[in-house]
């Protein structure tokens, strides 16, 4: 096995004004989420130049955009991920998302855009978890809503543009109920884990259900090769690269905390910041606050209301006030989006200056972004229309996909 870093994984983390766990995002900052910080308290690493230097030394090709602009910026041993592809051995990619709502958002594509930049750039297996039962336990759902709500989804992800002959999507509630191999990884995984564990990691208490509590296992169990005989012909001990936004990471802690007892690696993971609501960076984009947020079924009409009416501003009272101290590009919502969905450099630097300067006004810069985001989203309309239903269960259906091992 690969020398991993000395397990932290499950130290006591502790946050004091920023809050950053699976069920909330929330900072008093509008200048959004002091990462550096998180980084620190969470006991992961910083992606830094070195480690980008690397990645575009042995791929031979300039890194993503959300990489090279730190939203994903953070790693729990990614160096052990890029030893493996620099030996030509096999790991593969597990991403997931809790069908919650009808339609996604922009936030929500952001780690499926990098995952399928992972995927084409590393050409590795991926594993797509559409955690229905989760939502079921967690939201005000019935189980065959949920469960309809994960096929939607995955209408989504699809459109994104993943390659279906390396790509497995599966819905826990259908997986679960079709995969031995799934279920007894669950319960090796139930065994490591005791009641305040849980609670202490995840906040639970005695009132949670003990459907919650033991949930933890399911997301967890996708992190082992072992989970998934179809795809990796029984082999137990294919290590994984799991990137997710870094709210996610008290799921990974666990799982990298018990691997050694299960005879397994630890999931290597790649963290992405949040995309801020309209509001101001002080909470992220939520599917449930429909003002805060710009939905992929958006018209372009509304997409234009939105911003204009509700994206923060880094501009001043005035124009002339504006022409003469500048604009705070730092708070500014539509700047942030820009640096997610922009994607040349030299453009976004110089709308930056421009703005700073005064040059460049409020009313302008939001222009700017309403075009840019209108275009993702009518690509991705298009895109979605050509995903069938017959189309979904290809990728979800139980298979080898197109790699030997
Ligand atoms: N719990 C996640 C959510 O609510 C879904 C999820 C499952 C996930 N497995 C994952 C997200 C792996 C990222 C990576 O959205």
């Amino acid at each position: 096995m690969a020398e991993q870093t000395v397990s932290k994984d499950l130290e006591d983390v502790k946050i004091e004004d920023d809050r950053v766990d699976p069920w909330k995002v929330e900072c008093n900052s509008l200048k959004g989420i002091d990462y550096d910080k998180l980084i620190k308290t969470f006991g992961s690493s910083k992606i830094d130049q070195a480690l980008i230097d690397r990645i575009e030394k042995i791929t031979g090709k300039p890194v993503h955009p959300l990489l090279r602009r730190g939203i994903f910026f953070s790693h729990r041993d990614l160096n052990i991920i890029l030893d493996l592809y620099e030996k030509n051995q096999p790991f593969y990619l597990y991403t997931g998302r809790g069908p919650s709502s009808e339609s996604l958002h922009m936030g929500h594509l952001i780690p499926f855009i990098f995952t399928k930049w992972l995927q084409d750039t590393f050409d590795v297996p991926l594993i797509i978890q559409l955690t229905d039962d989760e939502k079921f336990l967690w939201k005000d759902l019935t189980v065959e809503e949920s469960n309809r709500l994960a096929f939607e989804n995955a209408k989504d992800i699809i459109a994104c543009g993943f390659n279906k002959d390396k790509t497995f999507i599966f819905s826990d509630i259908d997986y679960i109920s079709s995969s031995k191999a799934f279920y007894v990884q669950m319960l090796k995984i139930q065994k490591c884990v005791n009641l305040n564990q849980s609670c202490k990691i995840f906040g639970f208490d005695e009132t949670s259900f003990i459907g919650k509590i033991s949930f933890p296992a399911i997301q967890a169990a996708t992190a082992f090769s072992a989970a998934f005989p179809q795809i990796f012909n029984g082999k137990t001990n294919v290590p994984c690269l799991i990137p997710c936004a870094i709210d996610q990471d008290p799921y990974f802690r666990l799982t990298r905390d018990i691997a050694p007892r299960l005879n397994a690696h630890k999931p290597s993971l790649i963290h992405s910041g949040f995309i801020p609501a309209l509001q101001g960076a002080t909470t992220k984009m939520s599917g449930s606050v429909a003002t805060s947020s710009i939905f992929l079924t958006d018209t372009p009409k509304q997409i234009k209301t939105k911003i204009n009416k509700y994206a923060f501003s880094g501009g001043r009272d005035t124009i002339e006030e504006h022409r003469e101290k500048g604009g705070d590009y730092t708070v500014d919502i539509s700047y942030k989006y820009l640096t997610f969905f922009l994607e040349d450099d030299e453009e976004l630097e110089q709308i930056r200056q421009d703005y700073s300067s005064g040059k460049l006004l409020t009313g302008e810069l939001k222009q700017k972004t309403i075009k840019i985001i209108q275009g993702i989203v009518a690509d991705h309309q298009e895109r979605r229309k050509n995903v069938t239903d017959e189309v979904v269960k290809e990728f979800m259906s139980i298979r080898k996909l197109a790699f030997e091992y």
